[in-house]
């Protein structure tokens, strides 16, 4: 009697338990990021000092921020309950890093250069064929300690999205979940062009849509998908797609095993169905 007592108890406890999370997760199912979200009741977090060499800047800088890791404590955010979290930049750039990777690595979230002059907090590069800078927040990586994919570097982020894995993925998931080879291509596809591509018109908004109405396989040669990746400026000049040197001509072809199979999967084939499924967004 006593343990049924306890075991409605503990159940009521875990149901409670599961609400409660349930709703913290509703409410901060985003955050914009502007500098009132680091302060509370008068409380600020500390800003941290970090050395980096990012893909934006090259050299070795030290910039002020916050590591994400303290950034959540402070929100009484629990990264280990998350699939994924999304990194949203002011220029269309997007990208979704599995939350258990963040946890792993604890990245960096830069709000300024400290070795800027004039209460100058970026400074502006060539990046292609585009003058970007890093602000308002570059999320960086410890170099020295892990490997991490050049797309993690995201730059100018303005928002972070908690998303479950089928929210932020959705109908840019193949079909077959269970082929090796396309879930591989989705995979490096999502680390290495869905910050500015999309598929099924989810991804970034920066780069070009692959696969509606009409599939990059359907109209482009492979051939010319893996040599435009290599050096889009051989083709183009200005082009703002930076060349994906850190990949492989196996891996650029495992993304297009998951284009071929995504040809068969579209959510729309029309410029009409696209643009009221994008409205809809
Ligand atoms: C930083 C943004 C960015 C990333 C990352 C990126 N692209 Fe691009 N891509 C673009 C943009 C923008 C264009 C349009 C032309 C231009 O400005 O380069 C483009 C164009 C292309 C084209 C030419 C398409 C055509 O119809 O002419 C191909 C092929 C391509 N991208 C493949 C890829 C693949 C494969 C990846 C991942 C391995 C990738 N891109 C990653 C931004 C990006």
């Amino acid at each position: 009697m006593l343990l049924l007592k306890n075991f409605n108890k503990l159940l009521c406890i875990i149901i409670f338990l599961f609400f409660t999370s349930h709703i913290s997760a509703l409410t901060r199912d985003s955050i914009i990021l502007e500098d009132s979200y680091f302060t509370e009741n008068s409380k600020k977090l500390k800003i941290e000092r970090f050395e980096a060499i990012s893909p934006l800047y090259k050299i070795k800088k030290n910039y002020d921020g916050y590591y994400l890791k303290d950034i959540f404590k402070f929100k009484n955010i629990d990264i280990l309950k998350l699939d994924v979290v999304t990194f949203e930049a002011k220029d269309g750039f997007k990208i979704s890093i599995p939350a258990s990777f963040i946890n792993e690595n604890n990245p960096f979230l830069s709000i300024r250069d400290t070795s800027l002059a004039n209460g100058k907090n970026w400074e502006e590069v060539k990046d292609g064929g585009r003058i970007i800078d890093g602000g308002p927040y570059y999320l960086m990586w410890d170099l020295k300690k892990y490997k991490v994919p050049e797309n993690y570097w995201a730059f100018g982020v303005v928002k972070i999205l908690f998303q479950s894995f089928k929210e932020t993925y959705g109908e840019s998931i193949p079909e077959n979940t269970s082929n090796k080879k396309i879930m591989q291509g989705f995979q490096i596809y999502q680390s290495s062009c869905s910050g500015c591509h999309s598929v099924n018109l989810v991804g970034g908004t920066l780069g070009l849509e692959m696969n509606v109405p009409k599939n990059f396989t359907e109209y482009l040669s492979k051939k010319f998908i893996i040599s435009y990746s290599k050096s889009p400026s051989s083709y183009r000049a200005n082009a703002k797609m930076p060349p994906q040197h850190f990949l492989t001509v196996n891996e650029i072809n495992l993304v297009i095993s998951y284009l071929e199979a995504m040809k068969f999967n579209k959510i729309c084939n029309t410029d009409d169905s696209c643009q009221k499924i994008t409205l809809k967004k």
